[in-house]
């Protein structure tokens, strides 16, 4: 099976949904941040502060480019992932691609305690933090909106309703694959 990418705004639920998805299918998870943390030793945080977000983009790049090449994976991209280069058309080419498509509202609550590592967003205010989603959003939506398919990805907040999402995905995506 080609891979299937998770893509979407930080804190959509990639890497939760990705993980649990994982587990029940036993296809391999590969989160893309963790991807370039290990291979290069050093967080994203540590990338953004002695690189540069630049630097970052292409380090990013070059790993989705790698990863896109194995078989039986979820990739849970970084939020910006289908932002830069041409991303987006590397993964339609190589597998399917599925937007989570979360609220601003419960973007906004799960970034609020999950901001810290996010060097993008680690210094906003709250106020800052949901006008700073919303205009992203709106920028990346052009990009976003160029995934093969779309998921809802609201209810991913306590054990049940990852395990009714994961069923869903499964049979969407990956029972007639
Ligand atoms: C980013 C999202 C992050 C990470 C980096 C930049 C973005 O990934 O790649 O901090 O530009 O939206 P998550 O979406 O997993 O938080």
């Amino acid at each position: 099976m080609n891979p299937i990418f998770l893509i979407g705004y930080m804190g959509s639920g990639k890497s939760t949904l990705g993980r649990a998805l994982s587990s029940a299918t036993g296809l391999q998870l590969i989160d893309l941040d963790h991807y370039i943390e290990a291979r290069f030793r050093m967080s994203i945080t540590d990338i953004f502060a002695r690189h540069g977000e630049a630097e970052f983009r292409r380090l990013e790049r070059a790993m989705l480019s790698e990863v896109s090449h194995f078989e039986n994976v979820i990739v849970a991209c970084g939020g910006g992932t289908p932002c830069h280069f041409d991303n987006m058309e590397l993964m339609n080419s190589r597998g399917t691609t599925v937007m989570l498509d979360a609220s601003v509202g419960r973007l906004f609550e799960r970034l609020k305690v999950g901001r810290r590592k996010r060097p993008l967003i680690a210094s906003l205010t709250d106020a800052e933090l949901l006008s700073h989603i919303t205009a992203a959003l709106q920028s990346r939506l052009p990009f976003y909106s160029k995934a093969q398919h779309t998921f809802p990805a609201d209810r991913l907040d306590d054990a049940e309703q990852i395990a009714e999402s994961v069923q869903a995905f499964i049979t969407r995506f990956i029972t007639e694959s």
